[in-house]
C-alpha cells in the first residue's frame, strides 16, 4: 500500500514537472485573454528627479498617451518607474541599473534625470520630457535634427514674459530676488534671462541660490527682507518645497512669481506657463514612435509654446495684491479649495 502511493506521487510529480516545462518552451504558460507573453513585451524604464506635482502630471498624461496607443502598462508593455528623491546619486543608480537590465526605452522627466540617462547609455533610446534647455544641458546640439539615441518635449520658459506680468500686477519692483538650485542648468538658463531682462528694465537681481532642498527656507527667508518680490523658474528642488516657501513669503508679504501652474497652485501669486498634461501627451507620442520602430534621433525635439496666464487669488488676499482687469480677464484661477 504504502508503496504504491509512492509511486503515484512521483508519477505525479514527474507529469506536473512535465507541464510547466512544456507551457515555458511554447510560452503560453500566463497567457490570459490572449495578451502577449511578458518576455515578448516591451520593457520601458521612467526615470524622474523628485516627486512634485507638475512631473507627476507629465508622467500620468505619459502613461494615458502610450495607453492610447496600444501600450498599457501591466498589459502590453512593462513599466519600471522610478524616482530619484533629488539625489544626484540616486538617478545614477536608477540609470545604471535601466541601461543594463537593457530596457527597450527610457522616459527621462526633467534635465538632471535626462542628463543622467544619457551619461549611462548611448544605445538604448531616450525620450526625455518637460527639459527646460536641451541644448544647454548638452542632450542634443540641434533641436531641429537631435542625432543619436535621444529625443524629447522643452517647457522653455520666458522670463521677460513673467517679468513683463509681475510689473503689471506689482509695478513697483527695484529688486527681484532669485530663487533656485544653481545645479539645475534648466534653472541656471532661465536665470540668464531674468538677468538680461533686468539689467534691459532697471531692476536690480538678488541671488539666493540653493544646493539642495534643505537649504530653501533659509534663502526664502534671506530674499523677503532683501527685495520687492521673489522669482522662482521651472526648479526641480523649488518646486518640490512649494508650501514651506511660499508661506514664507506669502507671510512676509512678497510677491512671488514661478515658472510653472503648478508652483502657483500650491502657493506662488502668478505665472506665463504650458501645460503639462499636453507636454506630457506629446512625449508619450514620442514614446509610442519609438517603440514602433522609430529611431528616436530623427524626431525633432518639441518645444511646447502655448502659454497661458495662472494666478492665485487666494496668495493675492493674503498679501494684498488686487490683479489688473487685464490680468483677470486673460488668467486661469488656480489654488481654490
Ligand atoms: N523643466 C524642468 C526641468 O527641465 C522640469 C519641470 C517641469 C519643472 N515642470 C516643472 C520644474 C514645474 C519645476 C516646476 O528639469
Amino acid at each position: 500500500m504504502k508503496k504504491k502511493m509512492k509511486l503515484k506521487k512521483s508519477t505525479v510529480g514527474l507529469l506536473i514537472v512535465m507541464l510547466i516545462f512544456i507551457s515555458l518552451l511554447t510560452g503560453c504558460g500566463n497567457n490570459e485573454g490572449g495578451s502577449a507573453n511578458v518576455s515578448d513585451m516591451p520593457t520601458v524604464g521612467i526615470v524622474q528627479i523628485v516627486e512634485h506635482p507638475s512631473l507627476d502630471t507629465i508622467r500620468e498624461s505619459i502613461l494615458t498617451q502610450l495607453a492610447e496607443e496600444g501600450f498599457v502598462d501591466g498589459e502590453t508593455m512593462v513599466v519600471d518607474y522610478q524616482n530619484a528623491q533629488n539625489e544626484q546619486a540616486n538617478l545614477k543608480t536608477i540609470c545604471q541599473k535601466f541601461a543594463s537590465n537593457n530596457y527597450d526605452l527610457i522616459i527621462a522627466i526633467s534635465t538632471p534625470a535626462a542628463q543622467a540617462a544619457l551619461g549611462e547609455t548611448t544605445e538604448i533610446p531616450i525620450i526625455f520630457s518637460a527639459v527646460t534647455d536641451p541644448v544647454l544641458a548638452e542632450l542634443v546640439t540641434n533641436l531641429d535634427s537631435p542625432g543619436g539615441n535621444i529625443t524629447g518635449t522643452s517647457d522653455a520658459v520666458s522670463a521677460e514674459m513673467i517679468m513683463d506680468l509681475a510689473r503689471e500686477i506689482t509695478p513697483n519692483i527695484k529688486t527681484i530676488g532669485a530663487l533656485y538650485n544653481s545645479s539645475e542648468i534648466n534653472s541656471v538658463s532661465v536665470i540668464e534671462d531674468l538677468k538680461e531682462y533686468a539689467k534691459a528694465n532697471g531692476l536690480e537681481v538678488v541671488e539666493a541660490p540653493v544646493m539642495n532642498s534643505s537649504e530653501v527656507k533659509q534663502s526664502a527667508t534671506f530674499l523677503a527682507g532683501k527685495t520687492d518680490a521673489v522669482f522662482a523658474p521651472i526648479d526641480n528642488t523649488v518646486a518640490s518645497t512649494m508650501p514651506i516657501i511660499s508661506q514664507t513669503l506669502n507671510d512676509a508679504g512678497i510677491p512671488f512669481y514661478v515658472g510653472a501652474d503648478s508652483m502657483v497652485n500650491d502657493g506662488g501669486l502668478a505665472t506665463y506657463g504650458i501645460n503639462y498634461t499636453i507636454l506630457g501627451k506629446e512625449t508619450g507620442k514620442m514614446a509610442a514612435q519609438v517603440l514602433n520602430g522609430t529611431d528616436p534621433g530623427t524626431i525633432p525635439v518639441m518645444t511646447i509654446k502655448d502659454v497661458k496666464i495662472y494666478i492665485n487669488e487666494k496668495t493675492a488676499d493674503k498679501i494684498g495684491v488686487t490683479f489688473p482687469q487685464a490680468v483677470l480677464d486673460n488668467a486661469i484661477v488656480l489654488g481654490e479649495e
